[in-house]
């Protein structure tokens, strides 16, 4: 029999919790947005539940927990031992790293590999303004603790605003390459509420590119089909030479649909094909049963929303980044 090429593995996106302890304003209104009931929010053994179930079916290879902000909810450590025991390889949670640095011996014990931090700014008051009162210093320590507790590769998310923090890329390309993160800037996307601010403060990369590269050379790497980061090797032309991976998230100028084998679970269990799409199926009903005929319908509903990814249209103002995961 002649097979076509094997698709691309799955890397699935768990979103634990739709709550936040901050307000990054591009995410949520300082008076935050309903929190979801408690009682729907999945349980951890339902998450499992439907890893195991398409695990072997989609060749998943990738689980990267995130929010809300993934270490507010309660337990969550458990949940990373829960996932290792089933035998996912790249392990990885996306934070806002306010409680990292509490937390990160413990995650890297029960076998989480590694965590994206978001870090904006490295100006106190800036960071303050952005989260809407978050501690740099505590992000900072996370970053650090990560580091030493072996959570590698660290990725530092830089979502990169006009008038805001584009003045501080090369500071903030410096400080993570310092200390072996990698550096990654965003473009901002116009999803929610930032959809409102779009305009006035998005930055392309190509201007992001600029300004590192009147500091750094930056040499292409490899591109991974579908990965949502194009990265560089950055060599500083100084004598001190300091090199390491920077990357561009680029939604809006350079969109990376194509081979794009991302699915989200949202926290009450809502299945999610595309950030910008408005396909989905409520699986939660299936995570209640262990049975032979439940793991077969998640398996044909995972391959039925995979199969509607297409190029994105616009993004959908009523989606918003903290219930969905970033
Ligand atoms: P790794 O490279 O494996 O670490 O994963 P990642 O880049 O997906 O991780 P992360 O959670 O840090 O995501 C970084 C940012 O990329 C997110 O916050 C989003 O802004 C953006 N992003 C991630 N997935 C998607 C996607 O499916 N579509 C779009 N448009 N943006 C995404
Ligand atoms: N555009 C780009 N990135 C965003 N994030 C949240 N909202 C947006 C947006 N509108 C990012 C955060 C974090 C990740 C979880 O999502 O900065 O890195
Ligand atoms: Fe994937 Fe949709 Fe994001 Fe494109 S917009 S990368 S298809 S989730």
């Amino acid at each position: 029999m002649i097979q076509g090429p094997q698709p691309l593995p799955v890397s699935l996106r768990i979103s634990v919790t739709d709550r936040c302890q901050v307000r990054c304003f591009y995410c949520m209104p300082p008076e935050g947005v309903p929190a979801c009931d408690h009682a729907d929010v999945l349980r951890f053994e339902q998450i499992v539940r439907f890893v195991r179930a398409v695990k072997d079916h989609l060749g998943l290879s990738k689980a990267h927990l995130t929010g809300g902000e993934p270490l507010v909810r309660a337990g969550i450590v458990d949940l990373v031992s829960m996932l290792a025991a089933e035998g996912v390889d790249d392990l990885a949670l996306t934070t806002n790293g306010l409680r990292l640095g509490e937390m990160a011996g413990d995650l890297r014990a029960a076998g989480l590999n590694r965590v994206n931090v978001s870090l904006d700014s490295l100006a106190e008051h800036t960071f303050a303004s952005l989260t809407g009162g978050g501690s740099l210093q505590d992000v900072l320590t996370g970053i650090e603790t990560a580091l030493a507790e072996g959570l590698t590769p660290v990725k530092l998310n830089v979502v990169v605003l006009k008038g805001v923090n584009d003045h501080e890329v090369v500071g903030l390309a410096e400080w993570g390459l310092q200390r072996g993160c990698w550096v990654r800037f965003l473009e901002l996307m116009p999803i929610g509420f930032a959809q409102r601010q779009h305009k006035d403060l998005f930055v392309p990369a190509s201007e992001i590119r600029k300004r590192l590269e009147q500091i750094f050379t930056l040499e292409p790497l490899a591109e991974t089909c579908g990965a949502s980061s194009r990265n560089f090797m950055a060599t500083a032309r100084d004598s001190a030479g300091r090199s390491g991976i920077i990357g561009f998230i680029t939604p809006e100028t350079e969109p990376f649909c194509r081979g794009c084998r991302r699915l989200r679970l949202t926290s009450t269990g809502r299945l999610i094909a595309c950030l910008a799409q408005d396909h989905g199926a409520e699986i939660r009903e299936l995570l209640g049963d262990a049975g032979p005929a439940a793991e077969q319908e998640l398996k044909e509903t995972v391959t039925h929303l995979l199969g509607l990814k297409g190029p994105r249209t616009s993004f959908p103002e009523d989606r918003v980044m903290s219930t969905v995961g970033g």
